[in-house]
């Protein structure tokens, strides 16, 4: 009887004859496995997670206590971080009128955070759900930008909620003039040219998902009602998870970006941060009149506040988060994108690394 040897393959395992169908079904799997798996969303877990899914109760928000308890209790707070409220103009004012000011100066952050999530973050949204950046992404992590959607809509309602129960308390009046960053940042996107408009709004969703959370977070220190932490809390909690998911999106989409795209959109980026930055000066204008101060110290006030200074300091302390993800992405190893950011004042000048994060106050 013919002994039939089997081949060996070169690690001297016995391999047997297979048919050319089988090989080629072998060969498609070896060619599946090498391909690169796409990344795991940041939003995989949204379902257990995400504050609309599993905190409907925010949706009851109101400020409960009584109008006396509000206005004389401390539930502010009042650091030495806050410069504006520890301007020698301001230190007359009592509690009361303390809290009224921040108070005012709260509801203003809130309406401007209602504003940013449907006419700037969802924006950005929409454009990576809708796959216009399919030429980037996959078609999975943009699904998932519906979910991030989902989020800021219910984030711009309970939002706009407490920003109304707080103005109801302090009898705060309806502050509806055009918002200045709103219009800068819709500005800047209309200025670039269409074929870019798509990726314009996805670095200014990037922008401004990987800043928020400082935002959330300063406010969270300047306010001591428990009832509004739990609010910006679970606001914080989703925001950490829309931050990584757009870190994933960048670090995806800037390798691939050609030269000139890379030059034009990594000039885009500290203007973009500069936008989300917008001082308005007209609020605040308006705050210092209604708490009584009489124009020149008014201007004194301003003038500190809207100084280049004050204002590069400010982007500074609530950027630090984008500027790694762009430094982990090597945007900054491009000499002409780190001269732009060290322009903007984002980047020390440091010819030894390469650049480095300018250092927030
Ligand atoms: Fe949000
Ligand atoms: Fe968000």
């Amino acid at each position: 009887m013919r002994h039939r040897r089997a081949r060996q393959d070169s690690r001297g395992c016995c391999v047997s004859r297979k048919r050319p169908e089988a090989v080629a079904a072998r060969g498609a799997a070896e060619r599946l496995a090498a391909t690169p798996r796409p990344p795991e969303s940041a939003l995989k877990d949204w379902i257990s997670s995400a504050s609309v899914r599993v905190k409907p109760s925010l949706t009851d928000f109101d400020l409960s206590g009584n109008a006396g308890e509000f206005s004389g209790v401390q539930w502010f707070v009042f650091g030495h971080a806050d410069e504006f409220m520890s301007h020698p103009a301001l230190r007359h004012l009592d509690m009361p009128q303390r809290n009224a000011v921040s108070a005012a100066r709260l509801a203003h952050f809130l309406d401007d955070m209602t504003l940013t999530e449907h006419r700037i973050v969802n924006v950005a949204a929409q454009v990576i759900a809708e796959n216009r950046l399919r030429a980037y992404l996959p078609e999975r992590l943009a699904i998932d930008a519906l979910k991030l959607y989902t989020d800021e809509g219910y984030h711009a309602y309970f939002t706009a909620q407490a920003s109304r129960a707080i103005r109801d308390r302090f009898a705060l009046p309806v502050h509806d003039a055009p918002n200045p960053k709103i219009a800068a940042l819709e500005a800047l996107v209309a200025g670039v040219p269409a074929p870019r408009r798509d990726l314009a709004w996805f670095m200014v969703g990037f922008v401004g998902e990987t800043m928020i959370t400082k935002a959330i977070v300063d406010t969270m220190r300047a306010t001591a009602h428990t009832g509004l932490l739990a609010l910006l809390q679970a606001h914080l909690e989703d925001e950490w998870q829309h931050a990584r998911y757009f870190a994933q999106l960048f670090g995806l989409v800037w390798p691939q970006l050609g030269a000139a795209d890379k030059a034009f959109f990594g000039a885009l980026l500290p203007t973009i941060i500069q936008a989300f930055h917008t001082w308005d000066e007209a609020f605040h204008r308006h705050l210092l009149a209604q708490i009584g101060l009489d124009s020149a110290a008014i201007e004194r006030v301003l003038a500190q506040e809207g100084s280049e200074t004050r204002r590069t300091a400010h982007m500074r302390s609530r950027c630090g988060n984008t500027l790694q993800v762009l430094e982990r992405s090597g945007v900054f190893k491009q000499a002409a994108l780190r001269t732009v950011f060290v322009q903007h004042g984002l980047l020390e000048r440091d010819s030894a690394r390469g650049g480095r994060a300018a250092r927030a106050p």
